[in-house]
């Protein structure tokens, strides 16, 4: 049985004194929540006040990000992963559709930080999904099994694909108020799980597969109800307490 996960990805938001409420209103809700791993990614500088507000909690901390080169030394901005080890991290959000298409993330480079983050002590969160116009022209299987692709080939991939969650996120669905239907997510989940059980049955059996794109209170139980589907990465709605507790109860089984 595979424990669901609801991860809040807050992205560019908030401030010392946001994040302070935010998590304060999370913690008030988490009693009633059962059987489901909630993780919150706050912007890499409010990790340490997260994570000194967190440590009493069952909340787990995420970076939404981290530098594919391991340890320190001289990459200006950069944060590794052996820092959010540091700050308290469990989780790094890797591949974020943002990350590919604003900052030209490649499936490569992707891959790398996965390995990286892996080897750290971090569960990546592995994202994959289609723009757009890629699913029009009936690209979907062709991208997310490409962007697969880059982390099972080489068994360094192999190996931190072993210990991560992967999140579905349909580039057309993210911030627009678009969800992909149930069906057409389940598609796509259905697929990464098929095309992890070629590298392995017990990978394709074990690992968490996340939707994100749009995730609401209204929508959430639909798409958790679904066979594939194990959870959520959730963006503005993570940025509410009360509808963030809601997606996590929707999870809870
Ligand atoms: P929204 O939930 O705002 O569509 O964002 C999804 C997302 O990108 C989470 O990583």
């Amino acid at each position: 049985m595979r424990r669901p996960i609801v991860a809040g990805n807050w992205k560019m938001h908030g401030s010392r004194a946001t994040v302070s409420d935010l998590l304060a209103g999370i913690q008030e809700g988490m009693a009633v929540i059962r059987n489901v791993e909630v993780i919150v990614c706050p912007p890499f500088v409010y990790l340490d006040q997260a994570a000194s507000l967190l440590s009493e909690t069952p909340i787990a901390l995420g970076g939404q990000n981290l530098c594919q080169v391991p340890g320190q030394g001289a990459y200006t901005g950069e944060i590794s992963g052996d820092m959010l080890r540091d700050l308290g991290c469990g989780f790094v959000i890797v591949g974020h559709s943002e990350r590919r298409n604003i900052y030209g993330e490649s499936d490569d480079l992707v891959a790398a930080k996965a390995i990286v983050a892996h080897q750290a002590g971090l569960i990546p969160v592995f994202c994959v999904g289609e723009l757009l116009e890629e699913r029009e022209s009936g690209e979907t299987e062709k991208v997310v099994g490409r962007q697969l692709d880059a982390l099972l080939e080489t068994d360094e991939g192999l190996a931190a694909m072993q210990h991560s969650v992967i999140a579905y996120e349909p580039v057309w669905a993210i911030g627009t108020g678009k969800t992909a239907t149930p069906e057409q997510a389940q598609e796509v989940h259905a697929f990464i799980r098929q095309r992890l059980a070629q590298a392995s049955r017990d990978l394709a059996e074990k690992t968490r597969i996340l939707y994100g794109g749009s995730v609401k209170p209204g929508n959430a139980a639909e798409l958790f109800g679904m066979a594939d589907i194990d959870g959520g990465l959730i963006g503005g709605a993570s940025l509410k307490a009360a509808d963030f507790l809601a997606i996590c109860r929707a999870a809870d089984s």
